[in-house]
């Protein structure tokens, strides 16, 4: 029973396994029409429960679909409609559905919330999202490029933007995965203290991506971000907007990545976004693929 809480929290051949199996397993499926179950059932008797405290397009049905197509079945649950988001403590709202299902996975708000499903969950709990962090995502996107372009170690990575829960996650990646990060932002976007050692920072946007084999950017504004601040920070990473110009100054075959959802032409203009060198759908679909295997790893099966 392991949970997935991080990605610097799981050990870096762990990782690595998990987008090995990613990849078999999105092979083996070879096209076949998706809501056929796998050849093989690892999940097979297993319920999971998926809880919302935000709202979800790809996390949602990427995993609901993903433990079906394992043979397992799913509980999609909103907090707000749960005891939890009516005063019941995480604790004990952690130790009922460990007698109810075999897995959890949570988008929450706060990470503590995160963390004590998890001390007190005596079942597998996956961080679906957090303010700060938002592992299953990087896992997707690391199998992305390595499924384009070979081995991500020792490439290099430029996020535009801001300093924000999906980075923190790119940025624990470096560590794990080997490869080289770069922060280009401004310094009141910045990204957490505790994230700048092992990440380059450089607040001139053209000249970080020079040698960039990949160029990252997300919403300006996240779930969790005050819409007040809205303009304040269109503002501050408009100089930041991943566009045609901006890639040109990447290397010629650099890639272009957003988690999705995203705002057409504020934080990436919709010719990036659909032109050559954007690999977003396939990123979309590898969070079904890479989410199997993470679920697999959780449940040891
Ligand atoms: N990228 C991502 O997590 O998308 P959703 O918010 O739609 O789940
Ligand atoms: N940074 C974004 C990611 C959405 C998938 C947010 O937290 O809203």
């Amino acid at each position: 029973m392991q949970h997935f809480l991080d990605i610097h929290k799981t050990d870096p051949d762990a990782l690595r396994s998990m987008i090995d199996t990613a990849r078999e397993m999105k092979s083996a499926r070879n096209g076949r029409p998706k809501g056929t179950p796998d050849d093989t059932r690892p999940l097979a008797g297993h319920m999971v429960a998926l809880i919302f405290e935000k709202p979800s397009t790809r996390t949602r049905i990427s995993f609901d679909v993903g433990v079906r197509q394992m043979g397992g079945e799913t509980m999609v649950l909103s907090g707000s409609d749960m005891q939890l988001g009516h005063g019941e403590t995480i604790a004990d709202t952690a130790r009922v559905l460990s007698r109810y299902v075999d897995l959890i996975m949570i988008r929450t708000f706060e990470e503590a919330t995160l963390l004590e499903m998890a001390d007190y969950a005596t079942v597998p709990v996956i961080n679906g999202l957090t303010n700060r962090t938002h592992p299953c995502q990087i896992m997707a996107d690391v199998m992305t490029y390595e499924e384009h372009r070979g081995g991500i170690a020792g490439r290099k990575v430029v996020w535009s933007g801001d300093g924000n829960n999906t980075f923190a996650s790119w940025a624990h990646a470096a560590g794990q995965f080997g490869f080289d990060l770069t922060f280009t932002g401004p310094e009141t976007l910045d990204p957490e203290p505790d994230l700048h050692s092992g990440i380059a920072i450089d607040r001139d946007p053209e000249r970080a991506v020079a040698g960039a084999d990949l160029v990252v950017t997300d919403t300006w504004v996240s779930m969790h971000d005050p819409q007040s601040a809205r303009e304040r920070r269109h503002n501050q990473l408009r100089p930041y907007q991943v566009n045609e110009e901006l890639m040109a100054a990447a290397k010629p075959d650099a890639l272009f990545m957003h988690c999705l959802p995203a705002h057409r032409d504020d934080e990436a203009t919709s010719a990036v976004m659909d032109g050559p060198h954007s690999v977003i759908w396939d990123e979309a679909e590898n969070r079904l693929h890479a989410q199997k295997a993470i679920l697999r790893w959780c449940l040891g099966v």
